[in-house]
């Protein structure tokens, strides 16, 4: 009926903190996801009954965007799944927009709102950052503030998240993938708990949210020694709030001799870092002498699309 897919994403700046409503800046990488829908006589994952505890959030976009009678969803992935390169988001995404394709026309802002409400039903937590950035592409800011190239809006329970388009430059970056599967809901949860209990992790996020905002007009004046710099110190302030693991750092240290800055990316807790560079080659090599998998991306991909 309809197959569309979506890219996966890494967050450049502000994770964690845009759950507290502070910005955060999205950028898509060329690792997609793609889902497509036919009718079926049972409601089925890659032609196996469907259970709404393994396949959580494909389950959760039936509810939200489907409604009508039993279909097939078959989904192909080159995204590692816990990997914190939107995984979730992806397969979310390219679910809603084939279900919703498959009714009639497709609309960005409509995908963007019915996905961001599946993570949020699955995660118990989130901000529509992962799911913005898989639907429109590009780069995306994410901010409580209205500015230029507002592409959409999103509230829920006191937080409003404005989704911005953001031209992304060609640098290279190169994903660190610890092999480590790491759920987002519980780190989410983690920190939640931490922030209500202390000024000190409330000062860091309000600081990764001042963080994004220098990193967009780094972006924007393509300083990539600006970026590198802020890059390090939302590591320190990430790991300040629990969501760090030995892995990632161990992985970011090895990556360092060799570019401008790097970090983790997504929620933490093992998943993936990223480090900005201009020798890809020697990052690589240092992510896989320290037992990391590098996978070389290439940032500013195109968003959710139709592919039949
Ligand atoms: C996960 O990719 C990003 C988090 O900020 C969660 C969210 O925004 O929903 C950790």
């Amino acid at each position: 009926m309809a197959k569309c897919s979506a890219p996966g994403k890494m967050i450049l700046f502000g994770e964690h903190a845009v759950v507290f409503g502070k910005p955060a800046l999205g950028l898509a990488i060329d690792l997609r996801i793609s889902a497509s829908v036919t009718a079926s006589s049972e409601y089925t994952v890659n032609e196996r009954p469907m259970k709404k505890k393994h396949h959580a959030y494909i389950s959760a976009a039936l509810d939200e965007a489907w409604g009508g009678p039993p279909i097939n969803v078959d989904t192909f992935s080159q995204i590692p799944s816990g990997s914190g390169l939107g995984s979730s988001a992806a397969v979310t995404v390219s679910s809603v927009a084939a279900m919703l394709s498959s009714k009639g026309r497709l609309s960005q802002e409509a995908v963007a709102k019915k996905a961001f409400s599946v993570e949020l039903k699955v995660q118990g937590r989130a901000s529509p950052t992962d799911t913005s950035t898989s639907t429109h592409g590009h780069g995306v800011l994410v901010s409580p503030d209205e500015g230029d190239g507002l592409l959409w809006r999103i509230e829920h329970e006191g937080s409003v998240w404005n989704i911005h388009h953001c031209e992304v430059p060609e640098f290279d970056f190169v994903v660190g993938y610890t092999g480590i599967h790491a759920s987002t809901g519980p780190l989410v949860a983690k920190v939640k708990k931490l922030a209500d209990r202390s000024a000190e992790a409330r000062t860091a996020i309000d600081r990764i949210g001042e963080i994004v905002l220098e990193g967009a007009e780094a972006l924007k004046a393509r300083d990539k020694t600006g970026l590198g710099r802020l890059m390090n110190e939302n590591q320190v302030l990430l790991n300040g709030l629990g969501v760090g693991h030995p892995s990632l750092d161990g992985l970011v240290n090895a990556v360092k001799p060799h570019s401008y800055g790097a970090k983790l990316t997504g929620a933490g807790g093992g998943g993936s870092m990223i480090a900005l560079t201009d020798d890809v080659g020697s990052v690589a090599e240092a992510i896989r002498n320290s037992g990391g998998e590098p996978i070389i991306v290439k940032v500013g991909s195109e968003g959710v699309r139709r592919e039949d």
